[in-house]
């Protein structure tokens, strides 16, 4: 099977003068062509620092490395600063939680599409112009031929994201990263936006990265669901694998405490016992023993490894499983 993105043995780490922090430590995972691979885990497991070491969009203070960090069976680490220009947008789109961050305040929708569509896409302007009114057409932005001519502060937040969906979607990259697509949008508003994002990848057959803190949303948009911890993976499978047969105590601590009513997602992380520990003082032996509610003395000096659980491509990294 041919995979899209291969990823082996990531690690990136935060140097400061007092300490090196290690947000992503030897984190290994594929998305195949077409397939939709979510990532949870609470705040601070080192879900975006993961997407952003994908892209090398790290801040100044992190250094990365893997093992095999590869799309398309191309070195992404070896990459010149050019070509990775040329992946970002082209080959892998991105979308982060805050649309406003993608869009730029002081030109129209139209200008932003039109100039991602020429200038990247290589398309005349008449042509840039009624594809721009197709794809805001395409993410439901009513009137779009008049709209195009509106700056983004005109636009609710959802509708901003759609926009942010259509310029990413210009490009027609064939894997999209997603990092909480939804979270800075109204609830009812979330569901609409990730339909449309799920609706959109279906479409154009575009793999996806889809990190999010909703287990909900995970379980709904996701051909397999990857488990993060402090760094690192402890659980991967299908949906099924993981929400109603999950082996880790992390991931079964997470699915014991979705609320039935409350859809915020913070309190569903506050739930589980305890905080996450800081990144600077990581538990040794297996990192999560210090709130896993099973654990037996040699839980503090064996570190697990992903190990093979029941069915096929289940895995998780507990000793006692
Ligand atoms: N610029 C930075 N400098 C130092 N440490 C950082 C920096 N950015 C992130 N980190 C650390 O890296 C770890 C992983 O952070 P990351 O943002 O990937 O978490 P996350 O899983 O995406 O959390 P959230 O759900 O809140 O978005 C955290 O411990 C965080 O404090
Ligand atoms: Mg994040």
């Amino acid at each position: 099977m041919t995979h899209l993105l291969h990823v082996d043995g990531l690690q990136t780490h935060f140097k400061s003068d007092q300490h090196c922090i290690t947000a992503v430590d030897g984190v290994s995972f594929h998305i195949a062509e077409n397939e939709v691979l979510g990532l949870v885990g609470e705040s601070g497991s080192g879900k975006s620092i993961t997407a952003l070491s994908v892209l090398q969009l790290l801040p100044a203070s992190a250094t990365s490395s893997a093992t095999t960090l590869t799309y398309r069976g191309e070195a992404l680490l070896s990459a010149s600063p050019k070509r990775l220009r040329e992946i970002r947008g082209k080959e892998i789109g991105l979308i982060f939680q805050n649309p406003l961050a993608a869009l730029n305040p002081v030109f129209t929708i139209g200008e932003q599409l039109i100039e991602t569509l020429t200038i990247r896409g290589g398309l005349s302007k008449t042509a840039a112009r009624e594809k721009a009114v197709a794809l805001l057409n395409q993410v439901n932005i009513p009137d779009a031929g008049r709209r195009l001519d509106d700056y983004p502060h005109q636009f609710s937040l959802g509708m901003c994201q759609r926009i942010v969906i259509a310029l990413t979607l210009s490009l027609e990259p064939k894997l999209l990263i997603a990092d909480e697509p939804t979270a800075s949008l109204d609830v009812t508003v979330q569901a609409q936006v990730m339909a449309l994002l799920k609706d959109i990848q279906r479409q154009h057959q575009m793999s996806m990265l889809l990190i999010s803190h909703d287990l909900g949303v995970i379980a709904q948009n996701c051909d397999r669901v990857m488990v993060m911890y402090l760094g690192r993976i402890v659980e991967v499978g299908t949906p099924n694998d993981i929400f109603l047969n999950p082996k880790h105590p992390y991931t079964q601590a997470l699915i014991r405490a979705i609320p039935s009513t409350n859809p915020n997602h913070k309190q569903v992380f506050n739930a589980l016992k305890g905080e996450i520990p800081s990144p600077l003082a990581i538990p040794s032996g297996c990192r999560f023993h210090t709130r896993c509610p099973v654990a037996e003395a040699r839980c503090r000096q064996e570190d697990p490894t992903l190990t093979a659980c029941g069915s096929d491509g289940h895995l998780a990294a507990c000793v006692l499983v």
